[in-house]
């Protein structure tokens, strides 16, 4: 690891302290030359550190630059690290992930980038993924170390995983809109885009992609033009109390080291806790066909039972539905 990289690890792990350069340079064994000239790097990448004479080097609590070293302090299984990489952009980290994952990528790699340059969203969609002010991760999981029977409740596991984190790291309280995107006051605020290769002959799921995309920071002003109605960012309003790299670190907990082995039951029903919409007049969009109905329940695999008008009872395994006015 380079002296900067070792440098940051310190700083991201003491973030508001300030820490002499003697300091620094004892713990790294590395001359105070070494240290000054680390910093001066780390100011170029757009790090913000206070330099008070006599004292050392405060690392800002503002700083919040998704990086590795950022998110170790908060992980609560730091030795599985390696397989977490951390990219400036790409222009998908799905499409990184299914990648690796054919080349043979280990179960709980993780790729996050701070931005995409063609993020992908469900039926072919973009994925708006601006720089600095959002976190777009994806997870490869492969089934002998996740027990999944359906690509549907990876999902379900996958919002309730993001909501919980969301809820933990912000404080606020984001629901779910069936079946991957997480919604907070009424708007959109992640999709999510599981991909999953399944073994014909066995019908066995060999690996799956868990892409999510989460708007962070992004401002109202900021949205294209199509989404500007209907999606948000966690932080809205421009008053940020925590960091990205926080809010990455706490999902990669959820969804590798936290979970133990979850029955469908338990995902199913933590699913539903947050689930909009259920008891509701919806509109339905299943293969290009619309149509009214009423959300009545999920099923113990996370798909969704509606009501046709006509009375006739469906259960959805993938589609889109919005809340009829
Ligand atoms: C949707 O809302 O339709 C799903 C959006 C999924 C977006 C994420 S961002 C990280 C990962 N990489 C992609 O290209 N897409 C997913």
């Amino acid at each position: 690891m380079s002296t900067k990289k070792h440098i940051l690890e310190l700083f991201e792990s003491n973030r508001g302290q300030t820490i002499s350069g003697q300091n620094i340079a004892e713990q790294l064994n590395i001359s105070r030359n070494a240290v000054w000239k680390a910093i001066k790097e780390l100011e170029k990448d757009g790090y913000k550190i206070e330099a008070a004479t006599n004292k050392g080097y405060c690392f800002s609590q503002e700083n919040d630059i998704l990086s590795l070293e950022g998110i170790l302090p908060f992980l609560i299984e730091q030795e599985q690290s390696e397989k977490i990489i951390v990219y400036d952009s790409l222009d998908s980290t799905n499409r990184t992930a299914k990648e690796m994952a054919i080349g043979g990528a280990l179960h709980g790699t993780v790729i996050i980038a701070d931005s995409q340059t063609s993020g992908r969203g469900r039926y072919g969609r973009d994925f708006f993924s601006p720089p600095k002010t959002g976190i777009y991760l994806s997870f490869i999981l492969r089934p002998n170390h996740i027990e999944f029977e359906t690509p549907t409740l990876i999902t379900a596991f996958t919002a309730t995983a993001v909501c919980e984190a969301i809820e933990d790291v912000t404080g606020k309280k984001p629901q779910i809109k069936w079946v991957n995107d997480i919604y907070l006051e009424g708007k959109k605020i992640c999709g999510i885009l599981t991909e999953a290769v399944t073994d014909f002959e066995s019908k066995t799921t060999q690996w799956a992609v868990v892409g999510i995309g989460i708007n962070f920071s992004i401002q109202k002003q900021e949205f294209p033009e199509q989404i500007s109605q209907t999606a948000t960012s966690i932080y809205s309003n421009g008053k940020v109390n925590s960091t990205r790299n926080q809010l990455a670190a706490e999902i990669i907990n959820n969804i590798l080291y936290k979970a133990g082995p979850l029955t469908s039951k338990e995902i199913v029903d933590k699913y539903k806790s947050r689930l909009m919409m259920l008891g509701s007049d919806i509109l339905v969009n299943e293969n290009k066909e619309t149509y009214k109905a009423i959300a009545l329940d999920v099923d113990k695999i996370a798909r969704l039972i509606v009501r046709k008008e006509s009375g006739e009872v469906r259960t959805l395994e993938a589609g889109e539905i919005s809340i009829r006015k």
